[in-house]
């Protein structure tokens, strides 16, 4: 990444509240009466997470699981490690994910392979955004947000080496060269 990004305006919040509340009334009627353990992907969904669970009124659970890819900076090497379990028995559980967002969908790919071998009753996933262009390995995202193009986004919990996660809005990078 360039020394000087520009950052531009991609979903306003009016835009993303929106998005999160059709998102929570599809939810909402597939899981209703199954008490879900929402499994939030560390640390980009937590802003998505925080917002959503605030729109679900039934009983529900939450726990979060810590993901990182071996390889560094931007690029995604494909060996996809634990580094914070889920601490809930997802046993006979319906589980959804809420992801930031799925790119190469491979550490989405290695999650529900992850939590098929501890036997769920079921496993859904919820994406905030989708950057088809770039995927690897084929991902069914069952409630999405926004499908994004082909930029780097950051906001709403989703970052650039650490920075920008507490922007309201979606943006995306741009170097300003
Ligand atoms: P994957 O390539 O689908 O496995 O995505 C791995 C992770 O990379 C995502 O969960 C995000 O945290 C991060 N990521 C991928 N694309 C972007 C982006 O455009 N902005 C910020 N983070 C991203
Ligand atoms: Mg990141």
């Amino acid at each position: 990444m360039g020394s000087k990004s520009e950052l531009h305006i991609l979903f306003r919040r009016r835009e993303i509240k929106g998005a999160v509340k059709r998102l929570a009334g599809e939810i909402s009627q597939d899981f209703r009466n199954k008490n879900p353990l929402l499994l939030g992907v560390l640390k980009g969904s937590f802003v998505f997470m925080a917002d959503l669970i605030r729109l679900l009124d039934f009983p529900l659970e939450v726990d979060f699981i810590g993901l990182s890819s071996y390889g560094s900076g931007t690029e995604t090497s494909g060996k996809i490690k634990v580094v914070k379990k889920l601490e809930t028995p997802v046993r006979d559980r319906y589980v959804l994910i809420v992801k930031d967002i799925v790119d190469t969908g491979l550490t989405t790919a290695f999650l529900f392979d992850y939590l098929q071998k501890k036997r769920p009753a079921s496993v859904k996933l919820c994406a905030l955004a989708d950057k088809p262009s770039r995927r690897e390995v084929p991902v069914t995202i069952d409630y999405l947000g926004f499908t994004v193009p082909n930029k780097f986004i950051v906001g709403y919990g989703l970052d650039a080496d650490q920075k920008y996660r507490n922007l309201p809005d979606i943006c995306y990078l741009e170097d300003g060269t």
